[in-house]
């Protein structure tokens, strides 16, 4: 970074709505995992995005809220169907604006990707059991009727609504990670004959609804951003097929997709993945991988640059300063998606803009010191060990880098019971 310039992370963004976000900081989505039964939001959550905000982002996405109580992705998430929980919600919204900040509600339906624990009954696109060594945890799907589906798109324009009504100023839908809107676009997940399957244009139909019925809900000065995957595409051929032909969701029409949204008034395509073989957390050894890696995504990005004119977040694995001005002053972004590095250093954003601190934010590498138990959990001792960190940020205490794997695990199973122990995520679908 030349020091002797503003920052391009540091300028602020205008959206094709007209709102104004101060800086290029975009905190990507991460359940909190902090509610209770009743989903309602928790003084923890007031807690932990005050402290987010007092942190300096331009934007913070909050972690996936449902759109419906009966069908959650993960135990302690978010549900917004009604007003009942509005005060609450205010309160959320009031700590996550300070200083400027914005905070947008990430709105989402799980589908199939819904645990058994939590859900023994499912919909999605299409029926069907789920293949392979993840299927036992979750129950079979029943498949959406049109009644249904657009009984959901209602719900998706009810959420919004209330999250702006509460103070929310923006909403991200989660198209992403292999959820709802996910498996539509997927033709690996959805084998509908009618209006809602086939090509790619019908696929893509139910996300155009939602959208839709969220810019009506929420007026045109309002910003909604939708979560992406670049693909679901495996990288080698292992692509799922179906009697001979590839099954799933490619960058081809993944930048189709961007481009129909971008028409349709999208302010904002925040750009991820997750694959059969590539999930976004690969393994749970913290900054080695991200030294493997480096900035996730950044081959598509490259591909999307000069084709789209709406703002894109990239997300996935920026832990210093210099990746981020590299990927602005590229183009390859405008605003830079950062998600675990802020459960360890939640004032980030403010380090590096204000005290021009250019270091790396080393993530850890999770372990219970036992191989057996590292490989059974991987995936849910990360997510549990990052959840630990908000928690305890929502507590008023300091994140601590060297709580154990195992402590991380105790604390799920403590909080959620059993259900900590299914994945929360198809395989390949972070
Ligand atoms: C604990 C945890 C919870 C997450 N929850 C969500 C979520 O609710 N919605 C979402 O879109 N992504 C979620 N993600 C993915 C992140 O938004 C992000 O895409 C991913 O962590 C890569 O970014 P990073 O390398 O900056 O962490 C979650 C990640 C973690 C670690």
């Amino acid at each position: 970074m030349n020091a002797d310039r503003t920052p391009e992370i540091a300028a602020p963004l205008t959206l094709p709505c007209g709102v104004t976000v101060k800086n290029r900081f975009y905190k990507s989505a991460m359940n909190e995992a902090l509610a209770g039964r009743d989903c309602a939001p928790t003084e923890e959550h007031v807690n932990l995005y005050r402290t987010w905000a007092d942190g300096g982002a331009g934007v913070l996405v909050t972690g996936n809220v449902m759109v419906d109580r009966t069908q959650l992705g993960e135990p302690g998430n978010v549900a917004v169907e009604d007003e009942r929980d509005l005060n609450m919600l205010r309160r959320w919204a009031a700590a996550g604006t300070r200083n400027g900040a914005h905070c947008w509600m990430q709105i989402n339906h799980p589908g199939r990707q819904s645990p058994i624990t939590i859900n023994q009954h499912p919909y999605a696109p299409s029926g069907g059991r789920m293949e392979g060594e993840y299927g036992r945890f979750f129950a079979e799907p029943t498949a959406l009727t049109i009644e249904q589906i657009h009984d959901i798109v209602r719900r998706f324009a009810t959420t919004a609504r209330i999250a702006k009504k509460a103070g929310f100023t923006g909403v991200e839908i989660h198209a992403a990670h292999g959820y709802l809107i996910n498996q539509f676009l997927s033709s690996d997940d959805n084998r509908r004959t009618d209006d809602y399957g086939g090509d790619l244009e019908h696929r893509a139909r139910f996300l155009f609804e939602v959208f839709a019925a969220v810019r009506e809900a929420v007026g045109p000065e309002f910003p909604i951003a939708v979560k992406l995957n670049s693909s679901d595409v495996p990288i080698a051929a292992k692509a799922s097929e179906r009697n001979g032909v590839f099954a799933g969701f490619d960058e081809e029409e993944s930048i189709w997709v961007m481009k129909q949204l971008e028409k349709r008034g999208v302010d904002l395509i925040d750009v991820s993945g997750g694959t059969l073989e590539k999930p976004v957390i690969q393994t749970n050894s913290g900054a080695a991988e991200d030294r493997r890696r480096g900035v996730y995504f950044t081959d598509f990005a490259r591909r999307v640059k000069g084709e789209l004119s709406v703002p894109v977040a990239l997300t996935g694995g920026f832990r210093n300063a210099r990746d981020m001005e590299r990927a602005l002053d590229e183009g390859l972004t405008q605003m830079i998606g950062i998600a675990r590095p802020l459960a360890l250093v939640p004032d980030l954003p403010k380090r590096i803009i204000r005290d021009r601190w250019d270091g790396t934010v080393d993530l850890p590498w999770v372990t219970t010191g036992i191989k057996a138990l590292d490989r059974a959990f991987g995936g849910i001792l990360v997510i549990g060990w990052f959840e630990l960190q908000m928690n305890r940020i929502g507590r008023g205490k300091k994140p601590n880098p060297r709580i154990g794997g195992l402590r991380a695990l105790c604390f799920a199973i403590g909080k959620h019971g059993p259900a900590a122990l299914t994945p929360r995520r198809r395989k390949g679908h972070q």
